[in-house]
Formats: C-alpha cells, sequence, structure tokens
C-alpha cells in the first residue's frame, strides 16, 4: 500500500521515527513535513539523530493564526494528495497538522489513521481538543495508545473502528534508551552557549503550552517554584515563549533555573531519565517521566493521561508556586508490574491491523 504520512510538529517526528522503521518494511510511505516545527533544534535533530527518511515534501508552513496555519496547511496537503493518490493518510496526535490533513484527506475520501486516538480534555479551551475530536470523527482506522483513550472512542460510538495498540512514544523511549545513545550527560551546554558540569540532583522542567506561556504570570509562578527548590533546574525553552522566559530570568534574578536550547530527543530522554523530579506540561514529557518511573508534576487543569496519575505518579498543579511546591513534596508510588502503555511493540501492532483490515 501507500500511505502518505503528515508531521509537522515536534512529538510527531518521534513518533513517525519509530513508525516508519516498521511501516517501511511492507509498504511505500511518502513523508509530508508541513513545516510546523522548523528551527533546526525543533526539526532536523530529530530527522538526524532518529534516522527518519528525508521528507519527500516540506510544505514550509508555519506561524500565523491558528486559522492562517491549519488553511494553508489544508490547501497544500490537498495538492499532495491529488498528486500522490495514496491508499490512506496517517496522522498522528492533535497538532494543527493533524486536523488539517485529516480535512484534506477526508474530502477526497482517502482513509484516514488516526495514531494516539481517544484522549479527551473535554474542553475547546484547549487549542488541541478541537483538533483530536475532529480527527477521530473523520478517521476509518483509530489507534489508541491507553485504555482509558478507549473509554473515550466508546462514548462517542467510534469503538467499532478503534484498538487498543500502545503508545508509540513508549516504542520510541524503549527502543532509544535501550539503544546507549541516550546516557546522562556529563556536561550541558546551556542557551547562553556556556558549557557547565551536571549536578547528580536535578530537576527537568519543561513549560510551553498555549495556556501557560499566554500570560507571563503563569510562567513568573512556574519559574518561582523551581527557584526555591535545593537543586538546579534545567529547562530546555521551546522558541514560543524564549524571550519572556529570558526577560523573566533577567527579572527574577534566576540563579538555579537554568536555561537550554531545545534538545535533541536522545538527550531529553535522558534528562528525564536521571532528573530526581519531572515538572512538565508536555503530553510527551509526562509520559515520559511515567515511563522511567521518575515523578513528574504537570502544569495542567487536565489529566490529559489519566494512567500516569495512579499512585500519584502524575499530579496535577496549578501554574502557582505554592501549589507546585506541594506537588513536588508528596511521594508517587510506581506499579512496576502493569504497563498501561503496551509492550513496546505499538507500531507493530498498527501495522498488522492496518495489513489486515485496510
Ligand atoms: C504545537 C502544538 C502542540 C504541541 C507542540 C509540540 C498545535 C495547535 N499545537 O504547539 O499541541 O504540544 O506543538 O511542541 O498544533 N516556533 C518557532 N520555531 C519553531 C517552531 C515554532 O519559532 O521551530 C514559533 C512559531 O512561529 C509560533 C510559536 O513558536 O509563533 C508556536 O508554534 P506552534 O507550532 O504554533 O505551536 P506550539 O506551541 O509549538
Ligand atoms: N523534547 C525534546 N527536546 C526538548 C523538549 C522535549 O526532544 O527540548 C521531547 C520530549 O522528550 C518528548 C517530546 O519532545 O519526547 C514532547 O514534545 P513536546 O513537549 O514539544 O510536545 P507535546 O508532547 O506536549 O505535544
Amino acid at each position: 500500500m501507500k500511505i502518505v504520512t503528515v508531521v509537522g510538529a515536534r512529538p510527531q517526528f518521534i513518533k513517525a521515527a519509530a513508525m516508519s522503521r516498521v511501516l517501511r518494511r511492507g509498504h511505500t510511505e511518502i513523508l509530508v513535513h508541513t513545516g510546523q516545527h522548523y528551527d533546526p533544534m525543533m526539526s532536523d535533530v530529530f530527522f538526524q539523530e532518529l534516522s527518519i527518511p528525508k521528507p519527500d515534501y516540506n510544505l514550509g508552513i508555519a506561524g500565523g493564526t491558528h486559522a492562517e496555519m491549519t488553511a494553508r496547511m489544508l490547501t497544500a496537503v490537498d495538492e499532495v494528495l491529488v498528486r500522490e493518490t495514496p491508499d490512506a493518510v496517517l496522522v498522528y496526535g492533535d497538532t494543527n497538522s493533524t486536523l488539517a490533513a485529516a480535512l484534506a484527506a477526508v474530502k477526497r475520501h482517502i482513509p484516514i489513521l488516526h495514531v494516539e486516538a481517544g484522549n479527551r480534555l473535554h474542553t475547546l479551551l484547549n487549542p488541541e481538543e478541537v483538533n483530536r475530536v475532529l480527527t477521530d470523527h473523520m478517521a476509518s482506522m483509530l489507534f489508541a495508545c491507553v485504555p482509558s483513550a478507549m473509554d473515550e472512542l466508546r462514548k462517542e460510538n467510534l469503538i467499532d473502528h478503534a484498538w487498543l495498540v500502545g503508545d508509540p512514544m513508549f516504542d520510541a523511549f524503549q527502543f532509544y534508551r535501550g539503544s546507549g545513545k541516550a546516557e546522562k550527560p556529563t556536561e550541558i551546554i546551556t542557551l547562553d552557549g556556556e558549557t557547565e558540569p551536571m549536578p547528580d540532583r536535578y530537576c527537568y522542567l519543561t513549560c510551553h503550552r498555549e495556556e501557560n506561556t499566554k500570560d507571563e504570570q503563569s510562567l513568573w509562578q512556574v519559574l518561582k517554584a523551581m527557584e526555591q527548590l535545593d537543586m538546579n533546574t534545567y529547562y530546555p525553552v521551546h522558541p514560543r515563549n524564549r524571550e519572556t522566559v529570558i526577560r523573566l530570568r533577567e527579572q527574577m534574578k534566576l540563579q538555579k533555573v537554568k536555561l537550554l536550547p531545545p534538545l535533541g530527543y536522545l538527550q531529553s530522554i535522558a534528562m528525564v531519565s536521571h532528573a530526581e523530579q519531572v515538572v512538565t506540561d508536555s503530553g510527551g514529557v509526562q509520559r515520559e517521566a511515567y515511563f522511567a518511573q521518575v515523578p513528574c508534576v504537570t502544569i495542567f487543569d487536565y489529566a490529559a493521561w489519566p494512567e500516569t496519575m495512579r499512585g500519584g505518579c502524575n499530579r496535577l498543579a496549578r501554574p502557582d508556586t505554592q501549589d507546585i511546591a506541594d506537588k513536588l513534596m508528596e511521594r508517587p508510588v510506581f506499579d512496576q508490574a502493569d504497563n498501561p502503555f503496551g509492550d513496546g511493540h505499538a507500531c507493530e501492532k498498527i501495522v498488522g491491523i492496518m495489513d489486515r483490515e485496510l
């Protein structure tokens, strides 16, 4: 079969790395990069480090409002579909690239395969919710990472074309952590280009969501909480809020919060795996903390990945210094025997189901 895969944002490159390896064993994959993430450390580094095949198309579309970005992607992906006439379109997660690709495909009557289906926050205030709901309702095959996502698909009467396969992010985590290339670094290069030795104990922070970055006060509260800890915090800064974070660092005279440029995936999972605590608003990083059995505090109002909350392994906090400090004090219990994210072979399962059902 000929499959057009559409990616555009950092976490989608990681999922595509795990998936393409399996998919290309028996199928032709045409890889389309919308261009949504474009800085070398937000895009190229993943293709190089993870040996992702070079995209067949780079649409070069980024920035602007949600409407502008999605509209431009819709037109550009449609042109690719007309030219390639694929048997199916494969999309991941819930970004604007996901929605645009799904809309283009459904209008051309091309089956959509949605990986990471069924996640719900039940609020349209979250900019990604509409992307994930609409994509699920347009898709022909829904691949859920976790049991709670299957429950949501059941409630929306989508269960008859949904499969619980596990999480391709866990596939990637297992594969690359086992590769020996994601060891704890002995030193780290900061955003200012300075090389510093890595301490034994540290916190890993990522914070980039629209909900937490559109208001400077939220970031201020988060940074204050981290500065009060008795260890350094390492914070790779997403380009969305780079200028604000640098300004806050000066205003707040931060000493223990060390800003980093965006990291490659191997370094990011190494930083997660060896951290004493993770504080994040990232869907990917909160799962990786769980995979690595590192306690996590997620700065968000919603449990986007309910399975990570078991045993208090992942706790929600408001963007509030005291609330984050309180949540960091709690001690979770990890259940080693039960991994709700699968067995590290989600991608094989997806391709097997595709072969059988498509
Ligand atoms: C997007 C996804 C979000 C996902 C995140 C992963 C949507 C609606 N949101 O959010 O679900 O968690 O990716 O990281 O699709 N920018 C750069 N350089 C880059 C990339 C972005 O400067 O390489 C700038 C853009 O120009 C824009 C801002 O960062 O001004 C936000 O980028 P955008 O892709 O709109 O949203 P993300 O916050 O990255
Ligand atoms: N990540 C990375 N470099 C960084 C920060 C995160 O490689 O500087 C990885 C992280 O380990 C995870 C993924 O990017 O695998 C998560 O992406 P992101 O937080 O951008 O998006 P989300 O998962 O929230 O959609």
